[in-house]
């Protein structure tokens, strides 16, 4: 593929131009509260296709469909108390929900990669839910980087990764959250799926109920977070208190280093700053970076649970 991909901007003209593009089954990056997404229209084979290309994107691995609202979600899925409880306490906003998919919605087969359930979420950035509104539709879009590669927080990462693979980027600034939705299974018994940009405890404290994790190595009920990911081209070194000569310090809290996370320690600071950071880091010379300790707790598990899969063996 070798397109001229456009910059488009946050007015009603850059508005329409990516949802006449979504509709002529054209790919179209835009921010969510999360990270930017590669959006198509979850209906046309040929756009959801041109997703997985453009990303080098495993065709097993499924994507998730952003919609503007409870409606439009509860026609694409079977629609449980439990899933209204929890979108009524945090939709718009980072959680994704994962259920059964209800017959004939009309989404392509490539979307659930043949799976019986879809994986669903109505984002909180008013540019994603402009867009959603104009095109009135269902969008896949998964984050707009190369699959493997470090989450994009603003248009440059996108043109950075994506330039000439995909028709346009929406520029609506840095997305504040920062991390991916936290994902949430709820065709059995809720599972965490993903940790993410809501706390699992904030959504146990919700639910009155502990959360079960997946099970480890369970590849099936989430494909995508197995493998080396989030990687950037540099070597990565965690839990590191006094990084090596040659070493660039990614920190946390009152230390001395190349880039902080959050001299405050401040998990949220923390997160929105987590992938720019490494974007920076990386784009300069060496090939390392040692990476400050950061406590499991809050957005912090969704912070290690990145960085982990940034320091893992490169298949
Ligand atoms: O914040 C986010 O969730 C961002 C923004 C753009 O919305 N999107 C995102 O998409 O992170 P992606 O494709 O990078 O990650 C989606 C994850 C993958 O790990 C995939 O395996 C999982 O969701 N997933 C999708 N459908 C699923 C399903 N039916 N069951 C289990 N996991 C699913
Ligand atoms: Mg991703």
């Amino acid at each position: 593929m070798n397109l001229s991909t456009r910059t488009l901007s946050d007015t009603s003209q850059g508005r329409t131009a990516a949802a006449d593009i979504l509709r002529a089954g054209g790919l179209v990056a835009f921010p969510t509260e999360t990270v930017y997404g590669l959006g198509g229209d979850a209906r046309n084979d040929y756009a959801v296709a041109r997703i997985f290309e453009a990303k080098g994107r495993p065709r097993f691995n499924p994507l998730i469909v952003h919609v503007a609202s409870v409606a439009a979600a509860q026609e694409l899925v079977e629609w449980p108390d439990i899933a209204s409880h929890l979108a009524q306490a945090f939709w718009p906003g980072p959680l994704t929900l994962v259920l059964p998919l209800k017959p004939g919605t009309g989404l392509s087969p490539l979307v659930t990669s043949d799976l019986p359930t879809l994986a669903i979420r109505m984002p909180a950035h008013p540019l994603a839910q402009a867009l959603l509104a104009e095109f009135d539709g269902p969008v896949a879009a998964p984050s707009a980087n190369p699959s493997g590669r470090i989450s994009p927080t603003t248009a440059e990462h996108v043109i950075d990764g994506l330039s000439g693979r995909i028709d346009a980027v929406i520029d609506g600034g840095a997305c504040n959250v920062g991390l991916e939705s936290t994902i949430l299974g709820l065709s059995e018994g809720p599972v965490l799926l993903r940790p993410g940009g809501l706390p699992v405890e904030v959504l146990e404290q919700a639910l009155g109920a502990t959360v079960a994790r997946r099970a480890s190595g369970d590849a099936l009920t989430a494909p995508g977070q197995l493998a080396s990911h989030y990687a950037p081209g540099a070597q990565v070194r965690l839990n590191v208190a006094s990084p090596k000569q040659g070493e660039h310090y990614l920190g946390f809290g009152n230390v001395d280093c190349d880039l902080n996370l959050s001299r405050a320690a401040d998990l949220t600071e923390a997160a929105a700053n987590l992938f720019g950071h490494l974007h920076q880091l990386d784009a300069r010379d060496g090939h390392q970076i040692a990476v400050s300790p950061i406590p499991e707790t809050g957005l912090g598990r969704a912070i290690n649970d990145r960085l982990r899969r940034a320091a893992a063996p490169r298949s």
